[in-house]
């Protein structure tokens, strides 16, 4: 079942909201595809963006949290490599086997979970430490 943001996810950073947002909507477009029986190179697409986006999101993420001094920024850059490798392990797994409707749900499930207990439990940290378009900017700005 696709899941969707709201506003426990919120951060106060209009920048990472977004981002999640695209997280969510990619989520549910490999839900779609899978629903729809699309084809494996059209999941695999989905997996692609998903693992390229992934990693700019968290520099991202990073770097606006260094800018405003988010106590948790050091928990972002642990938490990357740890995604990293269960999205690898799932997505060589769908290499090797294909686009099986077991594998592809198995993955929606493990990358959502995955991607709504890190929000609650890390992102969130980002409130009160931004909240207005100002420090947005700054974490913007140091985008490279
Ligand atoms: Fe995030």
């Amino acid at each position: 079942m696709p899941i969707t943001w709201n506003e426990s996810l919120a951060t106060g950073s209009t920048i990472v909201d977004r981002q999640h947002k695209s997280l969510f909507a990619q989520l549910a477009a490999l839900a779609d595809a899978m629903k729809h029986g699309k084809g494996r190179h059209e999941i695999a697409a989905i997996l692609d963006f998903l693992g390229k986006y992934v990693v700019e999101h968290f520099e991202e993420e990073e770097k606006l949290m260094n800018a405003v001094k988010c106590p948790v920024s050091a928990v972002i850059r642990q938490a990357q490599p740890r995604l990293l490798f269960v999205y690898g392990e799932l997505r060589t797994r769908f290499d090797n086997a294909g686009s099986g409707v077991s594998l592809v749900l198995e993955m929606h499930e493990v990358l959502s979970k995955w991607l709504v207990d890190h929000i609650l439990a890390v992102d969130v940290k980002l409130r009160g430490h931004v909240g207005n378009s100002k420090q947005d900017l700054v974490g913007a700005a140091t985008r490279s």
